[in-house]
């Protein structure tokens, strides 16, 4: 249990707690606030009883401070139960409890089920139609795994608007949010439907509806195994997986082509003339996704003549968007599970959009819920800080770009065939950028106490700026903002003071317009006010050494694909500089890894 929890803590690291069926009518649990460790301590010093059915869980605390009243499990008398997500109708449903002299121990919107389900299982002792009585009450979005003392072998889940997958092993069964959770122990999975009531003993999976009525999941294999998801020597998941960009890109552009050389999407499962007659393309995403996605509109547009949007997702869903059956709105999501994004995706489907959703994580809700799918291909992405996941994405993107361009005549095949071979080129460039770090980690170290960092870029050096100044804030908790280059003599040069740390995402030379002379402008405006300029350019820029204090070099690459180069530097500052104040890398304050509640 403990084992399955630390590869799960990346969601959650607020509180862990365990409860486990003794055999002997009775049941125990142990829970405490803080990360996993705290747990593991207590239960060193405390073994909990022999057991066959046990539940577990790490929370991101919504409802009630990250304490140890509030850690779930929550027991009530002989039930135990586990939630993650957000119940609505809480308040209503502790008043009625209230009112029947139930007193509460904690503030968590966990204990009133907790409570609603050990009452109903008086009534009716049947556990899984107990549960299903309960969901039905239940608003918000919801995982719920409860085990009871007399039932020393069952565990029964519940899932709506939130993850759920069950392993399928030789005579030991699992449930978990994330199939990392029993990896190591099976490669068999069973993805849940939406609104679905499970019930697993050792050697038993049951799957009903709500209504009770017998309902069936999806199976599947895991592709990758538990040894894709620990450190492998390095010193945090985060600079593993750095350090596995290179192939997280070359295995998201794998099997992409056919004998011909065009390209092929196998898993898109969206019909080509729908793909023809898109007339517009919206990209919904969050946080690194969303700027994955920024990148992206600079291709497609560029590539295939289509108008792109980017929009955060939470912010289209709470709109009025303009989308129709023309429309193409494109999702991406890392974890497949990030509420905001799964909101959006439905938002949209129901204005008549078609939704091809790019996803790193097989079996979870966003592809299923959408009328295409993109996998990329990164592996697990354990690090709560995104960054193979921003690399495959803007790949599977480009993908899609090329492919939309190939079908729709808007490119050659020999022009498309050119640039997929100079993306194929990109994995070993990304290696070289790996290869010359040393510079950079020296510099972070040095900064370590600096209180500010600002990112420019332009063009897609700008979402680059945006991701970079993400990466610094979120790990090493300093103020960081990017801009696009251009927008600074609009107002943000007023923040331009002598010292002040700026990054510079300078685009190739070779480009066909003057974009490069304007950047080198900009550096010229800022070295001029006394900041200290910190310069990413291509191999041979040699105009950029005069007002750089430092340059980090990387390999040449057309304009379009160079932010899978400029954005490396940068989360190895980000990296270097958190771990270099004693953070955290891997796990950072107050966030998780998927952010599954709106
Ligand atoms: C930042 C980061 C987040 C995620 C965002 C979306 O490093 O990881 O900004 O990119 O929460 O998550 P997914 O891609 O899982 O939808």
């Amino acid at each position: 249990m403990l084992e399955g929890l630390r590869r799960l803590e990346y969601r959650g690291y607020d509180s862990a707690g365990v409860a486990l069926t003794c055999g002997d009518g009775t049941l125990t649990s142990a829970k405490k606030a803080g990360k996993l460790a705290n747990l593991v301590e207590v239960l060193d010093a405390e073994p909990l009883c022999p057991s066959t059915a046990a539940i577990g869980h790490t929370r991101w605390a919504t409802h009630g401070a990250p304490n140890d009243v509030n850690a779930h499990p929550h027991v009530v008398g002989k039930l135990a139960l586990i939630h993650n997500g957000i119940v609505e109708n809480f308040v209503a449903l502790k008043a009625e409890l209230l009112a029947a002299g139930v007193e509460f121990d904690s503030e968590t919107d966990t204990e009133v089920v907790a409570h609603l389900l050990a009452r109903q299982y008086e009534q009716t002792p049947d556990l899984t139609q107990a549960l299903t009585t309960v969901v039905r009450r239940l608003h918000g979005t919801f995982t719920l795994l409860a085990v009871h003392a007399d039932l020393p072998d069952v565990v029964v889940g519940a899932r709506h608007d939130s993850p759920l997958v069950v392993g399928l092993g030789d005579g030991e069964n699992f449930l978990g949010s994330d199939v990392a959770a029993f990896i190591a122990h099976t490669k068999q999975a069973l993805e849940l439907g939406q609104d679905q009531v499970v019930t697993i003993t050792s050697t038993s999976v049951t799957v009903t509806d709500f209504d009770g009525r017998p309902a069936e999941g999806r199976r599947y294999t895991v592709d990758w195994d538990a040894a894709a998801a620990e450190k492998s020597g390095f010193r945090s998941f985060m600079d593993k997986e750095i350090h596995d960009q290179p192939q997280a890109v070359a295995d998201t552009l794998l099997g992409r082509t056919d004998l011909q050389g065009r390209l092929v999407l196998d898993d898109l499962r969206i019909d080509e003339s729908v793909l023809r007659s898109v007339d517009k393309i919206v990209v919904i995403a969050c946080g690194t996704a969303a700027y994955a996605g920024h990148v992206a509109k600079y291709a497609i547009e560029h590539w295939c003549r289509i108008p792109v949007e980017v929009e955060l997702a939470h912010e289209f869903r709470y709109r009025d968007p303009v989308v129709n059956e023309k429309t193409l709105v494109v999702a991406i999501s890392q974890s497949g599970e990030t509420m905001d994004t799964l909101m959006a995706v439905r938002h949209a489907r129901e204005q008549g959009a078609k939704v091809l959703a790019i996803v790193n994580t097989h079996g979870s809700t966003i592809p299923r819920e959408s009328d295409a799918v993109l996998y990329t291909h990164a592996g697990p992405e354990i690090a709560v800080a995104s960054t193979k996941a921003f690399l495959s994405q803007i790949t599977a993107a480009y993908l899609l770009g090329l492919y939309l361009a190939q079908l729709r005549g808007n490119k050659f095949p020999d022009e498309i065939a050119e640039i997929f071979e100079d993306l194929r080129q990109m994995p070993d460039k990304i290696q070289q950028v790996l290869d010359r770090a040393g510079r950079v980690r020296e510099i972070a170290r040095w900064m370590s106490d600096t209180s500010s960092v600002l990112f420019l870029g332009r063009h897609v050096g700008y979402p680059v700026a945006l991701e970079g100044a993400l990466k610094l804030k979120e790990l090493a908790y300093i103020h960081a903002e990017g801009f696009a280059a251009g927008e600074l003599k609009h107002g943000p040069i007023a923040l331009i003071e002598p010292g002040q740390p700026v990054f510079v995402i300078v685009p190739s030379p070779r480009g066909r317009d003057s974009l490069h002379s304007k950047v080198v402008s900009n550096i010229q405006e800022i070295r001029a006010r006394g900041a200290r300029t910190l310069v990413v350019a291509e191999d041979g820029d040699e105009d950029v050494r005069p007002f750089a204090d430092e340059v980090f070099y990387v390999p040449q690459a057309p304009v379009l694909l160079a932010p899978l180069l400029a954005v490396v530097p940068l989360q190895i500052f980000a990296c270097e500089l958190a771990t270099a104040r004693g953070l955290d890398v891997d796990q950072p304050r107050n966030l998780a890894k998927s952010v599954t509640v709106e």
